[in-house]
């Protein structure tokens, strides 16, 4: 082997350079530079001379079609459904429950499909007691341990696929790579080959990956550009809940989310989420706000604890939204309702630590936080929707329609909204107490009675 076919890839961001260095000038880290050689190849350049340039009235669009995977939530995060012959990347920590999932999808899907399971982690016996303990069934699934890539190729191309999982990426080598499995040029030339060979044969491929530490999936962002879909199963490990999230999405829209719950014999989809991440307790310092994910609004509680402090800074936690968030809601209760949050430690927990990224839970937050402080339990069977302004107005929310539908479906009485329109408010008169708030101290006034 020539050195010629020799490149310096950083194991960190995955840069490429011709020469070494012992510090990445990409990212900046030391000593994560590795020579990765190749060995030679004849280049054939494929001219395709059939293709010209066209109108648009010229351009046929083709309907998309797709097959089910089997679970609800994880058909409405991919858009609709698997599309034949495109790839998606599965990332997750390892543990999270990806091989799970996916083998539960894998027994569904081949009751009409041809599915083929490669596992390179784990052993066909280790496969099996994880089928057994999911208790599915299955007809024609297929299940293959193996880590070299050409003969993982050889048996896709025998088999003939409808739907391949390959499980994971980062266990499976090719011989062409002198580097080690999971090392970044590795990933991406396996992933790249399997790419090609899914799309001449029209296989959907799905590919696992684990995730760094810091939420990158290996082989650095590497992968992202090459496949279709890019999805994270998250969730602490805890928690039973999971979260299924597109991150990119070639045929559907992203930020859409999945719900699944971890039990004994494999996961089960949430359909209804509110149930999960509300308690309708009606206790000082909790609140229910009603935020949007994907195209989907669901209740989720807020939670706040405000004590006296005992140190010079006062202590603000928060698990589920953003610190800045937090900070900025104490600034305007400070300022406008006028009460010195400084003396005050202030701790905010979400329901089930749910990420919350709408800010129309500003209001929710903003009413724990005085309902702790002032130990008022807030308006019962009542959601609060809106976000905060700096100058302590209400502002609009996204969406509030679909919002108040889900009040609604859910039995909440009372509804907290920004100004909204007399259209909105005539079609929820007489399901719902819908009560329009300018401002924060409006809301106060309205939601903590003494
Ligand atoms: P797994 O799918 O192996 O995770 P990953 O492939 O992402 O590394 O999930 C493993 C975890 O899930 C493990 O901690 C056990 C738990 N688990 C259940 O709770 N119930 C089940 O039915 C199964 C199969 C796993
Ligand atoms: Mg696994």
């Amino acid at each position: 082997m020539s050195s010629k076919f020799s490149t310096f890839i950083c194991q960190n961001c995955g840069s490429e350079t011709s020469q070494y260095f012992g510090r990445c000038l990409n990212c900046n880290e030391w000593n994560t530079i590795v020579e990765e050689r190749k060995k030679a190849r004849s280049k054939t350049t494929n001219i395709n001379k059939s293709k010209k340039s066209k109108l648009f009235n010229e351009i046929e669009i083709e309907t998309i079609s797709r097959f089910t995977s089997g679970f609800k939530e994880f058909d409405r995060v991919l858009g609709g459904g698997i599309v034949p012959g495109s790839i998606v990347l599965l990332g997750g920590e390892p543990g999270i429950g990806k091989s799970t999932i996916v083998l539960q999808s894998a027994g569904k899907i081949s009751l009409n499909e041809k599915v083929l399971y490669i596992t390179a982690e784990e052993s066909l016996e280790q496969v099996k007691i994880r089928w057994e303990r999911l208790n599915q069934n299955s007809l024609n699934l297929k299940i293959y341990a193996e880590t070299n890539l050409s003969l993982i190729i050889e048996e896709i191309k025998q088999i003939k696929p409808g739907f391949a999982i390959i499980d994971s990426i980062q266990a499976i080598n090719s011989d062409e790579m002198e580097s080690s499995p999971g090392s970044v040029s590795q990933v991406r030339t396996c992933s790249s080959e399997l790419q090609n060979l899914a799309k001449e044969n029209n296989i959907a491929l799905l590919i696992i990956g684990h995730v760094t530490k810091d939420g990158a999936l290996a082989g650095p962002k590497t992968l992202e550009h090459l496949v279709d879909v890019v999805l994270n199963f998250e969730g602490d490990n805890i928690a039973s809940h999971r979260l299924l999230r597109s991150v990119k999405n070639r045929f559907g829209s992203t930020f859409e989310i999945g719900i699944f719950e971890m039990l004994e014999n494999g996961l089960r989809e949430v359909s209804n989420p509110s149930s999960i991440f509300t308690n309708k307790e009606n206790i000082s310092g909790v609140t229910t706000t009603i935020t949007n994910e994907g195209s989907r609004p669901f209740a989720v509680d807020i939670q706040a604890l405000v004590n006296r402090t005992f140190y010079n800074n006062p202590r603000r936690t928060t698990t589920g939204i953003s610190i800045n968030r937090l900070h900025q809601i104490l600034a305007v209760i400070e300022k406008h309702v006028g009460i010195k949050l400084s003396e005050y430690d202030c701790y905010i927990a979400t329901g089930g630590g749910f990420e919350i990224n709408d800010p129309s839970s500003d209001l929710g937050v903003a009413i724990s936080i005085l309902s702790s402080l002032k130990n008022i339990p807030p308006l019962i069977n009542c959601a609060f929707i809106g976000e905060l302004g700096l100058s302590g107005q209400v502002r609009q929310a996204s969406n509030l329609r679909a919002k108040i539908d889900e009040a609604i479906r859910l039995g909440i009485k009372n509804i907290l909204v920004p100004k909204t329109t007399i259209e909105i408010k005539d079609s929820f008169q007489k399901l719902i107490l819908l009560k329009e708030i300018s401002t924060i101290n409006e809301a106060m006034n309205y939601a903590l009675k003494e």
